[in-house]
């Protein structure tokens, strides 16, 4: 099946380099919107209708599911989506059910986007899994930008994050959601800065299960096979050896972050 995983930029590469491994025999599109690129800071509304744009272009390829591979579009524009088109539609939302699983009654920090933080979807997930006296939240857009520039651990970085981490007290926290999938670009970065006990959780995983669930796929972890991707920003189809080597750059590097 040719499945689309879409982002507003190289975050969605975070989930698409787990269906890599596991999903060797799909076939793969992957749409970045590098034109409207940060979604996190923009209002809902506009986001909705970058989303609706994606929709318009992925539906077009023949794809048979969509995963919604950012945490901000599922936030603003996945119920819309799954009202307008009846394929298997797969959003993302922080892992806060694995935190709470993990590490029964200990806090934890959930990092996202602005839109995200804000969102009546996190609130409502917060209240379902009755995480209110857990879960902290933290907005952490400029990571985003970061990303989409490669800079993952200058200077500049590490100062945000122990400017945005100094209010916490780590001793009583078991971990910190990555509810955005730019930030697990950043899992050594905030290694360095926190205490070694906190663990990092995403919701990639959890993501792909429904996935296979609703698509009926099957996961194969001994296949050799390397899955075909083409790779969209925007609509279109990157062809530049320079363009796909900064493509392939992010996904060596989630390599590395893979193991954290
Ligand atoms: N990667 C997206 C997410 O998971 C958001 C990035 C953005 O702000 O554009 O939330």
């Amino acid at each position: 099946m040719k499945i689309a995983f879409f982002d507003s930029g190289i975050g969605g590469l975070s989930v698409l380099h787990h269906a890599l491994k596991i999903l060797p025999n799909e076939d793969f599109i992957f749409f970045a919107d590098e034109d409207n690129v940060p979604y996190g800071t923009k209002t809902r509304e506009q986001v909705l209708g970058y989303v609706e744009e994606a929709f318009k272009f992925l539906i077009a390829q023949d794809v048979g599911a969509i995963v919604v591979a950012c945490n901000t579009a599922t936030s603003a524009a996945v119920r819309a989506m799954r009202q307008k088109y009846s394929l298997p539609i797969v959003g993302m939302e922080p892992a806060i059910k694995r935190a709470l699983d993990l590490f029964p009654n200990k806090k934890f920090l959930v990092t996202a986007t602005e839109i995200t933080i804000k969102g009546e979807k996190l609130f409502a997930l917060i209240d379902r899994l009755n995480a209110q006296n857990f879960a902290e939240l933290k907005s952490l857009s400029p990571l985003v930008e970061f990303a989409e520039r490669m800079e993952f651990n200058s200077a500049a970085v590490e100062n945000y994050l122990r400017g945005e981490f100094a209010p916490y007290d780590f001793k009583n926290f078991s971990s910190v959601v990555l509810g955005c999938t730019h930030f697990n670009y950043f899992k050594d970065t905030m290694k360095k800065i926190l205490p070694p006990h906190i663990k990092f959780l995403d919701g990639n995983a959890g993501t792909l299960n429904y996935l296979i669930k609703l698509a009926n796929l099957k996961i194969d972890t001994e296949s050799k096979k390397i899955p075909h991707v083409e790779y969209f920003y925007s609509g279109r189809r990157v062809t530049s050896e320079k363009e796909l080597a900064r493509l392939e750059k992010y996904l060596r590097r989630l390599d590395d972050m893979y193991l954290i």
